[in-house]
């Protein structure tokens, strides 16, 4: 019980979502005000954090292209918030595309670029996006203009975690 109260997703199940359970994190993303209207038609991976109850804490997505990544969808829910489940899902979202060889990850945010900043990101000219980053729905149509594109390098992944 401390342990949950400490790090809830200490001993987490990551788990790749399909078919049903991509219309549930569409309505959790529509609830929370994020990109949402794609989800179930795009072509990247989704995943929810479970504590070791099986409680769902939040959800992550990634899209790659190549050496590129879009890290989208990172959604902790609100009774989990502020308790490091952001960071960690952060954190894990770096090591999948790392294994799949991705070098940059990408993101838009509207109301958390400090949350990502303080997590190796940092903010660009969205003219800097690589031509199949901003060809995705999230950046081309979904993400208004105002939303801080920011990018992190994954080749410095190691040294910045060894840091943390
Ligand atoms: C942003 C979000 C993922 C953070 O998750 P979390 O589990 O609360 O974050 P953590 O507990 O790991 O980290 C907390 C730290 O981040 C900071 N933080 C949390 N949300 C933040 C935000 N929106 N902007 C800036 N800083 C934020 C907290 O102040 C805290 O800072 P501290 O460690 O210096 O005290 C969560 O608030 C959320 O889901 N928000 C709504 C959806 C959203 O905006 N997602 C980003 C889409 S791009």
């Amino acid at each position: 019980m401390i342990d949950v109260a400490i790090n809830p997703l200490r001993t987490w199940n990551q788990h790749c979502l399909d078919g049903d359970e991509l219309a549930t994190l569409s309505a959790q993303l529509r609830a929370n005000d994020l990109p949402h209207c794609d989800i179930e038609t795009s072509a990247g991976t989704f995943f929810d954090f479970r504590t070791e109850r099986n409680e769902i804490a939040g959800y992550a997505g990634i899209e790659i292209f190549g050496p590129d990544g879009l890290l989208r969808s990172v959604l902790v829910l609100p009774a989990w918030r502020s308790e490091g489940v952001g960071g960690a899902i952060v954190e894990a979202m770096v090591e999948f595309p790392c294994e799949q060889g991705v070098q940059r990850l990408h993101l838009l945010t509207m109301r958390s670029a400090d949350f990502f900043a303080a997590r190796g990101f940092g903010p660009l000219p969205r003219a800097e996006a690589p031509a199949r980053i901003a060809a995705t729905s999230e950046f081309a149509s979904l993400c208004p203009s105002s939303a801080v594109f920011m990018r992190r390098d994954l080749r410095a992944a190691p040294a910045l975690r060894a840091m943390t």
